[in-house]
């Protein structure tokens, strides 16, 4: 059931309890419908892409309430700042250096070293995410490959019985994406058109540059940005591990491997999603210096969240391209 919250004090307050214990809220910004989930919590993480029907681990952006607490889990140089200081609260979201300390789930930046983060304007939203004290992670609140949700009805029509609850506060103002702007590298460049135009950014920032075409999914920022994948090479399907592999599991375990993790004992799809960027690092670093060549991978079942989570062993597993590089 999805519980109908209306957008005063006891519903915003429901809505927190709600994501405070690991449950989905889809909640109004300013732009469009988010689906909310604690992005400290890789477990409701996972469950975001498990409601969206998602192939693909996409990376998520962080919502906070004000520009303090994004600066908290990303570091922000002087443009940042300035950009923060022009444009939140308001349609913007930045890319920026993830800081270690922050407790942000691997899933949610789907295992990349970057961090997109936002303040929305929308006084529920902020309402919300003052009153949850995490940041939350939230695509668009609708099933993947479906246009993004400007009111209720839009998100009920995708999600009603997927998610815990929805805050109802009619329709968004914008009704287009945030404007995603990359401040990793030395040249600012906006890597979702949206919200806020080129032009307005250059007045506060000075020259940004824009990457190839436009569009939601398409062109999506989390395919250009570099994708995590690990420096040993991955077999995927294997039924146990040869004596120079390492064993990433999913199920039973098969024999002993000196460097193993289990993505679920138990076989569980939503947990195995929320452990995968973990124990691949954990596995690559340890594997290494074991003195390993290799990552064995148990098969994982091509339904519900395997199908995410086969996307990214395949393309972590893949020949490495010049296109394609580590973050490490
Ligand atoms: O207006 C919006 O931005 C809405 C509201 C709910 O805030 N959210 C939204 O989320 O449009 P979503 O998940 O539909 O799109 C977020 C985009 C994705 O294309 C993703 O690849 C990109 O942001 N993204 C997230 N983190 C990134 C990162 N670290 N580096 C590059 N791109 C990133
Ligand atoms: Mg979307």
């Amino acid at each position: 059931m999805t519980e109908r919250l209306a957008a005063d004090a006891a519903g915003i307050a429901r809505a927190a309890a709600l994501l405070g214990a690991g449950g989905l809220v889809a909640f109004a910004t300013e732009t469009v419908y988010g689906l909310g989930a604690d992005a400290t919590n890789a477990a409701a993480v996972a469950a975001i892409y498990e409601a969206k029907g998602r192939p693909r681990f996409n990376p998520l952006i962080s919502h906070v309430p004000d520009a303090d607490a994004a600066f908290r889990h990303a570091l922000a140089d002087s443009r940042a700042e300035r950009a923060a200081a022009a444009f939140w609260p308001g349609p913007l979201t930045l890319v920026l250096p993830r800081r270690d300390e922050s407790d942000i789930a691997a899933l949610a930046t789907a295992g990349l070293d970057s961090l997109a983060v936002r303040v929305p304007g929308h006084p529920v939203a902020r309402a919300l995410l003052a009153a949850v004290g995490r940041p939350v992670a939230a695509p668009s609140a609708n099933l993947s490959g479906r246009l993004s949700p400007t009111r209720p009805a839009h998100v009920l029509a995708g999600l009603e019985g997927r998610i815990a609850g929805i805050l109802e506060s009619g329709s968004c103002a914008v009704g287009l994406e945030s404007t995603i702007l990359d401040l990793t590298g030395p040249h600012a460049t906006i890597l979702r058109p949206g919200g806020i135009a080129r032009e307005a950014m250059e007045a506060v920032i000075g020259p940004v540059d824009l990457a190839g075409g436009s569009g939601d999914d398409v062109k999506a920022p989390g395919m250009l940005a570099s994708h995590y994948a690990p420096v040993l090479s991955l077999r995927l399907g294997a039924a146990a591990p040869e004596a120079d592999e390492a064993w990433l599991g999913f199920g039973p375990v098969p024999g002993a491997a000196a460097v193993a993790r289990n993505l679920s004992p138990a076989g569980d799809l939503v947990e195995a999603a929320a452990r995968l960027f973990d124990a691949l690092h954990e596995l690559d670093d340890a594997a290494i210096a074991a003195g390993l060549v290799r990552i064995a991978v148990a098969p994982v079942p091509a339904r519900g969240l395997g199908i995410a989570i086969n996307d990214r062993l395949a393309r972590a597993a893949a020949p490495r391209g010049g296109a394609q590089s580590t973050f490490r």
